[in-house]
C-alpha cells in the first residue's frame, strides 16, 4: 500500500470525507515504447485523433488512449487477421465468462505479442479506447488537513505470460508522478459520509485499500469533536507487512477516539480470518450498537467482500436480535432506508 498527498493549497479544490478523487493517469513511456516495437510503428508516426487532433503516435498513446485495457471490438479486429489465435473461440456471446477469465491480467501489449498484426499508426489508435480516468477513496479529511487531499492505493504488479505488467493510475502515482503536475478532481459521493449527526455510533468495516475513507472519517470526527462512539474493522494478509496506519489507529484506539479496533489478518495462521469472522464473534456487541442506533458502513472489494459482510452482518442481525433471515433483510432494508448502512465498493 501506498499514500499519496495532493497539493491542494489555493487551488479551490474542496471535498468532504467520503468523497473519491478522479486522477487522470499517464501511460508508460515503456509500454509505449514497447507496443511501437512490437508493431514495427516509429513512435514519430503522425496519427489523428477524433478530439485532441494531430500528433505524434508516442504522445496518442501515452497521454489520451487506453493502453492497457482489452475489449472485445479490439479483439474482433485481431480475430480477423489471426482466427487462430487462443481468444477467438472466446469471442462467442455464449462464451463470455471464459473471454473474461482469459482476459484477466492480458493487456493489449500481451495481444499484439501474440498475434503480432499488421496494423499501421493510424489503425491502432482508431482501435484504441479513449483514456479514462481512475477513482480512489479519499483518505483524509479537510476539517483536519486543509492543504493536502489524500489517497491509500494498492499498487497493482503482476506477470503476464512472463512479462511485468503493471496497472496504469496505480503504478503513475507510485513511480511517475512525484513532483510533477496530475489532473484530478472531486467525485463526491451521494451516501457516503460520516453522519451529520455526530452522536452517532458508527462501525468501519473497511479491509485493504476499503480503510481509506474511514481514515477520512476518523480525522473528520476528531476535528468536528463528534461524540459517537468509532468502531473500525480491519483487515489484511499479514499483520507484519499490512498493517496500514498501525500507529495512528493505536494511538487512537489508545487515546480512545477509536473505541474499538477489530482486526484481521487472514494469513497469519493455518485458516483463514476475514472481518465478517470479528464481525459474527462481536456479533452480540454490534447488535447493541446498531440498536442504539449506530451506522454501518463497509468499503473495498465488491467482487466477494462486501456481499460476505453483508451476509454476516444479516447473520449477527438474525441471531442477536432473533429474527428469521427474511426478518434480518428487513432490518437491513430499513438501515438503508434510514441511510445507516453505506456501502462504497469497487
Ligand atoms: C469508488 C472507487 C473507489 C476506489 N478506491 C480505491 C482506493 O481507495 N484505493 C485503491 O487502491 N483502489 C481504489 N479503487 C480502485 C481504483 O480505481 C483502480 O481500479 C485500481 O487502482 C486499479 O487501477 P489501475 O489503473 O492501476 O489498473 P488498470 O490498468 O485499470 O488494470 C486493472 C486490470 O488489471 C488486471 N488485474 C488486476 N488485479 C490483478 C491481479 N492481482 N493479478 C493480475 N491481473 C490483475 C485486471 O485485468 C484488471 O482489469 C477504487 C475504485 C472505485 C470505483
Ligand atoms: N476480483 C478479484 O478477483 C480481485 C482480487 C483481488 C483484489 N481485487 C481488487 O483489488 C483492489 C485492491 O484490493 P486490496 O488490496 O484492497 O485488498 P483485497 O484484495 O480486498 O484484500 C484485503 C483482505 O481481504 C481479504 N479477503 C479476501 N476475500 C475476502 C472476503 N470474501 N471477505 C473478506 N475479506 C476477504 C484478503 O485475504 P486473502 O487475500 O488472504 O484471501 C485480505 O486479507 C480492490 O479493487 C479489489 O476489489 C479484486
Amino acid at each position: 500500500m501506498r499514500q499519496f498527498g495532493f497539493d491542494i493549497a489555493g487551488t479551490g479544490f474542496t471535498y468532504e470525507a467520503g468523497d473519491a478523487l478522479g486522477v487522470w493517469a499517464r501511460n508508460c513511456p515503456d509500454l509505449v515504447s514497447e507496443i511501437c516495437g512490437v508493431l514495427g510503428l516509429s513512435s514519430d508516426a503522425p496519427v489523428s485523433l477524433n478530439k485532441a487532433g494531430d500528433m505524434p503516435l508516442s504522445q496518442a498513446l501515452t497521454d489520451h488512449l487506453d493502453i492497457t485495457g482489452l475489449t472485445r471490438g479490439f479483439l474482433t479486429t485481431l480475430a480477423r487477421q489471426s482466427p487462430d489465435a487462443d481468444f477467438a473461440p472466446l469471442l462467442d456471446p455464449a462464451r463470455k465468462p471464459d473471454l473474461d477469465r482469459w482476459l484477466w491480467g492480458r493487456q493489449v501489449a500481451d495481444v499484439l505479442h501474440d498475434t503480432r498484426p499488421a496494423l499501421e499508426a493510424q489503425d491502432l489508435v482508431g482501435l484504441l479506447r479513449p483514456m479514462q480516468p481512475r477513482l480512489y477513496s479519499i483518505s483524509s479529511s479537510p476539517r483536519a488537513e486543509s492543504g493536502e487531499v489524500q489517497l491509500t492505493v494498492s499498487v497493482l504488479r503482476y506477470a503476464c505470460d512472463g512479462r511485468a505488467r503493471k496497472g496504469l493510475a496505480s503504478a503513475f502515482l507510485a513511480d511517475r508522478c512525484d513532483g510533477t503536475d496530475v489532473r484530478i478532481f472531486p467525485q463526491p459521493s451521494a451516501h457516503f459520509h460520516p453522519p451529520e449527526d455526530g452522536a452517532r455510533d458508527i462501525i468501519m468495516v473497511g479491509p485493504g485499500t476499503g480503510i481509506a475513507p474511514f481514515r477520512g472519517f476518523l480525522h473528520d470526527r476528531r476535528a468536528s469533536g463528534a461524540t459517537g462512539r468509532n468502531w473500525l474493522v480491519f483487515g489484511e494478509q499479514h499483520a507484519a507487512s499490512d498493517f496500514y496506519y498501525r500507529d495512528e489507529l493505536q494511538a487512537w484506539r489508545d487515546s480512545g477516539h477509536l473505541t474499538r479496533l477489530d482486526l484481521a489478518f487472514s494469513r497469519d495462521q493455518a485458516e483463514k480470518v476475514y472481518v465478517q469472522t470479528r464481525i459474527e464473534e462481536q456479533g452480540a456487541e454490534l447488535w447493541n450498537w446498531l440498536q442504539g442506533g449506530a451506522a454501518f458502513y463497509v468499503c473495498g472489494d465488491a467482487s466477494r467482500m462486501a456481499r460476505d459482510v453483508d451476509m454476516a452482518l444479516k447473520r449477527v442481525i438474525a441471531r442477536h436480535g432473533d429474527m428469521t433471515p427474511d426478518e434480518a433483510s428487513v432490518y437491513v432494508h430499513r438501515l438503508q432506508q434510514e441511510k445507516r448502512y453505506g456501502r462504497d465498493v469497487y
